[in-house]
C-alpha cells in the first residue's frame, strides 16, 4: 500500500511538472505502464499549488484585508519575524529597503525585491509559518500578504487582497531585473571541444 501511495504521489508530481502552464489537468491514460494507479483529483489538489507570479494564474479563491492580516501575523509570525515584521530572532526585516538595490547597502525584503506581488502569496502559502507550513487558509494568506504589502507602503490600509487585486499591486522592483546575457549562462549544449 505504502509503495503504491509513493508511486501515485510521484505520478502526481510528474503530472504537475508536465502541465504546469495548463489550467486543466487530466490524468493521462497509460495502459502500457503496469504499476501505480491514477491519482484522484482530490489527492492531487494539495500538491498543485503553484502560482504563475507575473499574472497570478493558479491563485486560489479567497480574500483578506490588511487588518485581518495583522491579526494572523501577530498570532503566527511575530515569534520569528518580530513586531511589525521589522525583524525578529529568526529573520531580519521584511519591511523597507525599497530602492536600496541601487546602493551599496542592499536591504532585501518582499517590498524591495519581489518583482510581482503574487510571489508573496506563493511563498507564504507553501513555506510559512516555517514550523507549520501549509497550515494557513487561502484567506489567511491573502490577509497576511496584504499586511506585509501595507507595511511596505505599497497598498493602503483599506486594501483587500484577492486573486484579482494582488496581481495589480505595482512592485517597485518590477523592472529592476536584467536578463543575464553572458554566453556561459545560455545553457547551450557542448558535445565536442568544450571548454
Ligand atoms: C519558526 C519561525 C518562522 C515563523 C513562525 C514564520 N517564519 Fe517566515 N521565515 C522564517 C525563516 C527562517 C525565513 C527565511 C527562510 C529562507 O530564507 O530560506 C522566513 C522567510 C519568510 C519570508 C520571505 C522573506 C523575504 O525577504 O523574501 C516571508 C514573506 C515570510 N517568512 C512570511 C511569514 C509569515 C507571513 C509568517 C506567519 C504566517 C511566517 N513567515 C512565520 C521563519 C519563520
Amino acid at each position: 500500500m505504502r509503495s503504491l501511495k509513493v508511486v501515485s504521489i510521484l505520478t502526481g508530481l510528474l503530472a504537475i511538472a508536465a502541465c504546469a502552464t495548463q489550467e486543466t489537468q487530466q490524468p493521462v491514460a497509460r495502459p502500457d505502464v503496469k504499476f501505480g494507479k491514477p491519482i484522484a483529483a482530490a489527492d492531487l489538489a494539495p500538491w498543485n499549488i503553484d502560482v504563475r507570479t507575473p499574472d497570478g494564474v493558479g491563485l486560489p479563491a479567497g480574500r483578506g484585508t490588511v487588518a485581518e492580516g495583522k491579526t494572523v501575523y501577530e498570532a503566527k509570525c511575530t515569534v520569528c519575524h518580530g513586531v511589525d515584521a521589522k525583524g525578529g530572532p529568526v529573520y531580519g526585516t521584511m519591511v523597507g529597503g525599497i530602492g536600496s538595490f541601487k546602493t551599496n547597502t542592499r536591504v532585501l525584503t518582499p517590498g524591495s525585491m519581489y518583482p510581482y506581488a503574487p510571489i508573496l502569496f506563493d511563498y507564504i502559502n507553501r513555506a510559512m509559518p516555517m514550523d507549520k507550513p501549509q497550515s494557513l487558509s487561502a484567506n489567511e494568506v491573502y490577509a497576511v500578504s496584504a499586511y506585509i504589502l501595507n507595511l511596505n507602503g505599497l497598498i493602503p490600509d483599506s486594501a483587500v487582497m484577492d486573486q484579482n487585486s494582488l496581481v495589480k499591486v505595482q512592485m517597485p522592483n518590477r523592472d529592476g531585473f536584467i536578463i543575464d546575457d553572458r554566453p556561459d549562462t545560455q545553457a547551450v549544449r557542448c558535445m565536442t571541444n568544450c571548454k
